[in-house]
Order: C-alpha cells, then structure tokens, then sequence
C-alpha cells in the first residue's frame, strides 16, 4: 500500500497525540508525599479543605538548602527561582 500525503498527516497527528500523553504521565511518576509522621499532618488539613497553595508553603521548613532536607540536583525548581508549588507536582498519596 502507497501512504498518501494526507495519511502521513494523520500518522504525524498520532505521534504528537502519544508524545503529549506520554509527557503528561512524566508527571504522574513524579514522586508523592510520604505518608508518614512528617507528612501526616498535610494530608489532614488537606482533608479539612485547606488550600495546596498555602500547604506548599509550609513544606520548605524542612525542605531546604539550609540544614534541611536538600533537593536533588536535577530537581527541575529550586528555592531560589521562588515560591516552590510542591504539591503541583508530588501529589498526595490514595489511600
Ligand atoms: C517536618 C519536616 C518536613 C516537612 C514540613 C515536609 N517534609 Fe517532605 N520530607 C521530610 C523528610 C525528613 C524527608 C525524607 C525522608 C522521608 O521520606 O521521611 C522528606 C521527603 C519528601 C519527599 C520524597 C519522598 C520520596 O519518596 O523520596 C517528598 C516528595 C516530600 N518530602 C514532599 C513534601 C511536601 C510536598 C511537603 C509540604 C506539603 C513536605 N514534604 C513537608 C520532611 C518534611
Ligand atoms: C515542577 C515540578 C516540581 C516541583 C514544583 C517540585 N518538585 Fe520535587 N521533584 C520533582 C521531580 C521531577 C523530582 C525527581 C525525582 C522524582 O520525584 O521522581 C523531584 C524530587 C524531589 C525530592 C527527592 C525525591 C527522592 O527522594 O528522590 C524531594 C524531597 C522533593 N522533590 C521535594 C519537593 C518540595 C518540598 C517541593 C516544594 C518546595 C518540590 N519538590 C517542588 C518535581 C517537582
């Protein structure tokens, strides 16, 4: 079978449809907040309906380049370039 121009399109549409789900997933993968003693209290002013947003804000008490608990290298934000949306990307675990 001969592929026509217009085929090729649509071979091309799919490609970019994977590749933009499959970056999507990337994010998934990312790592979720420990569902530990450290963490615990998130998940329950979370579950009270507090905001993500202000909860971030509490994460780098600890989450720190300064004694704290330091980010990898390849971490894709530091704490320079501001506030750190943490829970934008770690997401709370299902229980
Ligand atoms: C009381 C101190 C403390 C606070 C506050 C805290 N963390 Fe942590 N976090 C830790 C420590 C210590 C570790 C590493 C050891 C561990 O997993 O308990 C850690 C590890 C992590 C990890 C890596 C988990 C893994 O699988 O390697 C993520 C993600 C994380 N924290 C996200 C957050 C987010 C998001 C917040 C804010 C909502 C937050 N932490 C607030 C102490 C804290
Ligand atoms: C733009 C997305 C993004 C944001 C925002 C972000 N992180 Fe991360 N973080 C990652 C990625 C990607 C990794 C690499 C390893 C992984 O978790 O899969 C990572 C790794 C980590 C690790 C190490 C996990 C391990 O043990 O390998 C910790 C701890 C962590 N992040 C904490 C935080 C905290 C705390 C904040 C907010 C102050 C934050 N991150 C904000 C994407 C993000």
């Amino acid at each position: 079978m001969k592929i026509a121009k217009k085929d090729w399109f649509f071979i091309g549409l799919i490609v970019v449809v994977v590749g933009v789900f499959y970056a999507i997933s990337g994010e998934v993968r990312t790592k979720k907040v420990p569902y530990d003693d450290k963490h615990m209290k998130f998940y329950e002013a979370f579950q009270k309906g507090q905001g993500k947003i202000e909860l971030d804000a509490q994460c780098p008490v600890c989450h720190n380049e300064n004694g704290g608990v330091p980010f990898p290298k390849d971490h894709p934000v530091k704490p320079a370039d501001g506030p750190m949306r943490c829970l934008f990307c770690h997401k709370f675990k299902q229980k």
